[in-house]
């Protein structure tokens, strides 16, 4: 008996409960039908978009959206580079070069190969591949997981002994000018690329700073060309770069003033390279989950030619290796420590080249900085000067 009254009262509960939410729902449904046009905030904005719609097509929209490229991250998410923790001077040159040029950059610290578990090392790795290339290709797959990790849809990725033309924000403007009027695309770009996406997202790499271009010869009409004051001329160029512009069909005349995109298909050296999402987790499961089958940018040129990554290559490069000679140009091999009896020779960073770019960021930054205090007292202010009396 008392069990039956329970269940009686549990379900008049029960059906109370539903009585009441079954008002309250039909309230609401009610309210939203009276006064659903004025209550979503969505429909303002979107009758304001209606009526002042932005052209994303539009030479000013354009533009305006390649004007990015002047910001501290050059028009991509961010810009990070990889150093290994020991080299010291070539983070204070890359700090000291971002502040010359109002860049943002992040370190990522570079992995030795041998702090690698053997557990870690993908499947397929080739015997031939030294310590120091899997530390490399560590760090690389690290920079790929930490744009997934992050909300950007794009990063820029530098190694630390870069160099890059002076005028490299005007570069990127005009380079986003072209790709977003880009004749070497696949598809359409979609409105939301228009809208944001100064370099488009159709790609997985750009690579902007590499030593070696070639197209795939298969597919010749896919080349986009463009006059460029910030190109370097012949005589600054590799004979790599100047062969690969010739093979792209350059005159000798244009040699010097054009610089020409393709889709990346023989392209070497991971100086300088951007990626997309896509791009971060389509290197990610190539170079990591499915395997590993050489050092890092020969895997990509493999997957380039495969096709099983997609890419634009421009030639010449932005961007560049700064050399010093010796020991200090690679930690990839024989790294030389002095603690160990190691000799470490080389000219210095004073007396250091770049190929490939027009003047050098590193060298207009040595100017810059270069005063002579004595000499500027004497011209600002001669009153002040009694040297020449004192010591006659
Ligand atoms: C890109 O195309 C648009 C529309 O076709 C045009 O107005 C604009 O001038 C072009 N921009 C460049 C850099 O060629
Ligand atoms: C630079 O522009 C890009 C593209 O709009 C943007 O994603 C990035 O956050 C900007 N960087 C800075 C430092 O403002």
């Amino acid at each position: 008996m008392t069990a039956r009254i329970l269940s009686k009262a549990t379900a008049q509960g029960a059906l109370g409960a539903t009585g009441i939410l079954a008002l309250v729902l039909s309230i609401i449904v009610g309210l939203n039908i009276y006064y659903g046009s004025f209550l979503p905030v969505q429909s303002a904005s979107f009758s304001t978009f209606v009526d002042n719609p932005v052209d994303l097509k539009s030479a000013a929209h354009q533009a305006s959206l390649a004007k990015h490229a002047q910001n501290a991250s050059l028009g991509f998410g961010e810009i990070v580079y990889i150093s290994m923790p020991d080299r010291t001077d070539r983070q204070d040159a890359m700090n000291l070069l971002a502040y010359s040029y109002g860049l943002k950059l992040k370190l990522l610290p570079g992995v030795s190969g041998a702090d690698i578990s053997s557990k870690a090392i993908p499947d397929e790795v080739p015997q031939r591949l030294r310590e120091s290339e899997l530390g490399c290709w560590r760090a690389h797959a690290n920079a790929w997981r930490y744009l997934l990790e992050s909300d950007m849809d794009t990063a820029l990725v530098f190694e630390d002994d870069i160099d890059w033309t002076p005028d490299v924000k005007q570069t990127f403007e005009t380079l986003s000018l072209q790709m977003q009027n880009s004749t070497v695309r696949l598809l359409e770009p979609s409105d939301y690329e228009r809208a944001n996406a100064p370099y488009g997202l159709d790609w997985d790499i750009l690579y902007v700073g590499s030593c070696k271009h070639g197209a795939n010869p298969d597919f010749k009409p896919l080349i986009q060309i463009w006059d460029d004051p910030d190109v370097p001329d012949a005589r600054h160029l590799t004979q790599k770069t100047l062969q690969a512009l010739k093979e792209f069909g350059l005159t000798d005349a244009e040699i010097g003033k054009k610089r020409v995109l393709v889709p990346a298909y023989r392209t070497e050296c991971n100086t300088a390279y951007a990626i997309t999402r896509q791009g971060a987790q389509r290197l990610l499961f190539a170079m990591s989950y499915a395997g590993l089958h050489g050092a890092v940018d020969e895997d990509m040129v493999r997957l380039f030619r495969e096709g099983r990554l997609k890419g634009y290559s421009i030639t010449p490069p932005v961007f560049s290796q700064f050399r010093v000679g010796g020991a200090k140009d690679t930690d990839n091999k024989s790294p030389g420590d002095p603690r160990l009896g190691h000799t470490i020779n080389g000219k210095g960073n004073l007396r250091g080249w770049s190929y490939d770019i027009k003047g050098s960021a590193r060298q207009a930054m040595v100017a810059s900085l270069q005063i002579n205090v004595w000499e500027d007292y004497k011209r600002v202010r001669p009153d002040t000067f009694v040297g020449a009396k004192e010591s006659s």
